[in-house]
């Protein structure tokens, strides 16, 4: 298991500023040293206020937003104009709300396939864009955000279920967890989520306290978040002092193995 930085700042404002402005840095770093910037998307409600940051001009007229890419670390198979949907999410926050061009959004497709499918496609599609054949190795996506459900998913990577064990696909379709909503969804897969360059868990809120401290300290192999540790990428835990209250660590850095 590799080494985790741990952030934890006061509380959910500061959370989302935070996480905010990881995505800008990470961005900026990125466009300078390669000329573009690739991020995959979690869904959710915790992302939702860094979202929202992202469209405001403070931070948005920091991005050079025609060299950033955007995709999604899952998606639950509904329509994207659903309300459960993970690109309807982030549209309505800020991707309607800044000059990303259209084609630099790549929304995971839900529409007249079936979850299998889709996620063969959205892999083949990475492929073509990373210019790699998805029969190799992952791609090193540059910043991927995840949340923490309550019972230690990540992405849709679901306690017990295949995609867990999934050691070749990029992306796959999994049947719900036991956490609502009881839709069938793709998931990036622990291959792809360890070969990012910055993994980033954003967790917060005192109901997050106890799966927090199983997976971070208890590392509970049952839970898929424990799974997450990239390979050559950083691992990063951004979270509030509600979220970590169990870790009996002081707001500021850490850094745990
Ligand atoms: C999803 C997310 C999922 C989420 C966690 C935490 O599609 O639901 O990708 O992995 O990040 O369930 O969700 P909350 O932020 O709502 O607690």
């Amino acid at each position: 298991m590799g080494h985790a930085k741990i952030r934890i700042v006061e509380g959910s404002d500061s959370l989302a500023s935070a996480a905010a402005d990881a995505i800008v840095h990470a961005a900026n770093q990125a466009i300078d040293a390669e000329g573009r910037f690739t991020i995959a998307l979690s869904g959710g409600s915790t992302p939702e206020k860094a979202y929202q940051l992202l469209a405001l001009p403070e931070r948005s007229r920091q991005l050079d937003w025609k060299r950033i890419h955007v995709f999604f670390s899952d998606e639950r198979f509904v329509p994207h104009d659903d309300s459960r949907s993970n690109y309807a999410l982030a549209a309505r926050t800020f991707l309607k709300l800044v000059p990303i061009p259209s084609a630099n959004v790549y929304a995971i497709p839900v529409e007249g396939t079936d979850v299998q499918t889709a996620a063969k496609s959205y892999s083949a599609m990475l492929a073509r864009f990373f210019g790699i054949s998805e029969l190799n190795r992952p791609p090193k996506i540059d910043f991927i955000l995840l949340g923490l459900g309550d019972d230690g998913h990540t992405a849709s990577l679901f306690p017990g279920k295949p995609s867990l064990t999934e050691t070749k696909a990029w992306f796959i379709g999994t049947p719900p967890g036991v956490l609502p909503p009881p839709v069938d969804r793709i998931t990036a897969t622990l291959p792809l989520l360890n070969t990012g360059k910055k993994v980033v868990f954003l967790v917060g809120g005192e109901k997050k306290r106890d799966i927090v401290k199983a997976v971070l300290i208890g590392k509970n192999t049952s839970y898929p978040s424990v799974h997450v540790q990239p390979e050559f990428g950083q691992l990063v835990w951004l979270l509030d002092s509600a979220a970590a209250s169990g870790l009996k660590l002081f707001t500021g850095e850490h850094r745990i193995s």
